[in-house]
């Protein structure tokens, strides 16, 4: 069975898209099927793609104002924790942008995903990636390396 992996992205200024589309062209092949998704638009009924099949999310999101998630995230972000959907059948990964110079509230976008969604049931796979903007390292050579070891455990995982 294919493997289907959807990437929701969160963000202002466009770093975490092109971090998304880097990710989606290296793990988009014949045997799994990657969609983009940006957030805007989008309530907590997203999840309950793949309720049949094999698959997950991958939470690719920035943080702005004081540790908040994106304009565009903001939606999403509150039905999740307005409705309260019960998650349990969802696996995700979470990809996060942030800039340690906010020491207060560094990478709070992925990290507030991350607190709802395993307060719902879902169950995460990997470590959370927290990527520092003030770190000189490219965000989309860092998503490169990172999404590939994490789709080797959602392998592994939906597999055994
Ligand atoms: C106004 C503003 C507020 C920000 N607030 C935070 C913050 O609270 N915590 C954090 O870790 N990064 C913060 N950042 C840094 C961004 O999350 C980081 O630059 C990120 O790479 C931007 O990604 P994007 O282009 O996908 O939005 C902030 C940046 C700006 C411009």
């Amino acid at each position: 069975m294919q493997l289907q992996i959807n990437i929701l992205v969160g963000t202002m200024t466009g770093t975490a898209q092109l971090c998304a589309q880097e990710m989606e062209l290296a793990l988009d092949d014949g045997e799994t099927r990657v969609a983009t998704l940006m957030m805007d638009g989008l309530d907590s009924s997203v999840f309950e793609k793949e309720r049949a099949g094999k698959g997950a999310f991958l939470i690719c999101t920035s943080t702005y104002g004081q540790g908040d998630v994106p304009d565009n995230a903001r939606a999403l972000y509150e039905d999740l924790k307005s409705k309260r959907p019960d998650l349990s059948h969802v696996r995700y990964g979470v990809f996060g942008l942030g800039d340690r110079t906010y020491a207060e509230t560094f990478n709070f976008g992925g990290k507030r995903f991350d607190d709802i969604l395993t307060e719902l049931g879902a169950k995460r796979i990997g470590e959370r990636h927290a990527h520092d903007a003030s770190s000189g390292i490219l965000p989309e050579e860092t998503a490169l390396e990172w999404c590939q070891a994490w789709l080797a455990k959602v392998k592994e995982i939906q597999t055994a």
